[in-house]
């Protein structure tokens, strides 16, 4: 495997101090996560990631190795859900940040969108939309209230995606959802927020030999993650950030945006 070195930009290297600070990543174990997960400890902060399966979650931890991190089982589907987040918080909270850092391409491979079958859809739907709608119902009562709870997602939010629509209307949806709660909350207690990203470098894709310099390391992203949970962002008003690129590139008027370099 070989992987290029991207330089990394002043902002992504800044020496935001997390130190007391403890941040949840659901979805921490898989590929933005570990970049995100990866960043916030390298800041100071406590870092409690999930995962569905235990074994994930000791590979996870080997392989980092830090004693801030802690491993814990959750899924967003779990009818008791709202009793686990109660458990996780009575033991780590409340929390300073939550990362949302979930999605799935689901079983149905590549097909036209109009092809799938009435289960394929719904499994779409649980394991995309749903998941997300519990992630903010069961977890934003544990953030502090000057919180933030982000929710990564991906440009499909935004464009067409032939091939995979069911994955593309779920990320619109939850777009829109996450912008909901944000006006919903106003500025009335914990901060939330829309990050939507590019292609990733990801552990995962640079193992299956998979990788491109043109492309966002994951590290940069918990950099991001970092400074908004420091509170020391320049986005920190915004609810809705673009993270799609290594050079600034065309975005909507009015939402914030990240250059990667
Ligand atoms: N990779 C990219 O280039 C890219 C680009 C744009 C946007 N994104 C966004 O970044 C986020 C993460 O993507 P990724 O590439 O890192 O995907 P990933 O490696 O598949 O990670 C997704 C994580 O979601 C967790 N998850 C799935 N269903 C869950 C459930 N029911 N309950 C709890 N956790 C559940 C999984 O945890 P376990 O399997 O460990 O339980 C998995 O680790 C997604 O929102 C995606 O849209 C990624």
């Amino acid at each position: 495997m070989s992987t290029t070195t991207v330089e990394t930009p002043a902002w992504a290297a800044s020496d935001t101090d997390l130190t007391g600070k403890t941040v949840l990543v659901i979805g921490g174990a898989g590929g933005v996560g570990e970049g995100v997960t990866r960043a916030l400890l390298d800041r100071g902060a406590t870092v409690v990631v999930t995962s569905r399966r235990p074994g994930t979650l000791d590979d996870f931890a080997a392989r980092v190795g830090d004693p801030r991190l802690h491993g814990e089982t959750l899924d967003l589907l779990d009818p008791a859900l709202a009793q686990r987040a109660a458990e996780l918080n009575d033991t780590y909270g409340p929390f300073d940040g939550v990362v949302v850092s979930v999605a799935d391409w689901g079983r149905q491979g590549r097909k036209p969108l109009l092809t799938l079958t009435d289960a394929e859809w719904d499994e779409l739907i649980v394991q995309n939309q749903t998941t997300i709608f519990r992630a903010y119902r069961a977890f934003l009562p544990t953030l502090t209230p000057h919180g933030m709870i982000a929710q990564l997602n991906g440009l499909s939010a935004d464009l067409p995606f032939p091939g995979a629509g069911g994955v593309a209307l779920t990320a619109a949806a939850t777009k829109s959802m996450t912008r909901t709660i944000a006006a919903e909350l106003g500025r009335r207690g914990p901060r939330v927020y829309e990050v939507i990203l590019g292609v990733i470098r990801t552990r995962a894709r640079q193992l299956a030999g998979v990788d491109d310099e043109r492309w966002i390391p994951a590290a940069h992203v918990g950099a991001h993650i970092a400074d908004l949970v420091a509170g020391t962002s320049p986005l920190v008003g915004d609810d809705l950030h673009y993270f799609v690129d290594l050079v600034e590139g065309p975005r909507p008027s009015g939402a914030g945006s990240v250059e990667g370099a």
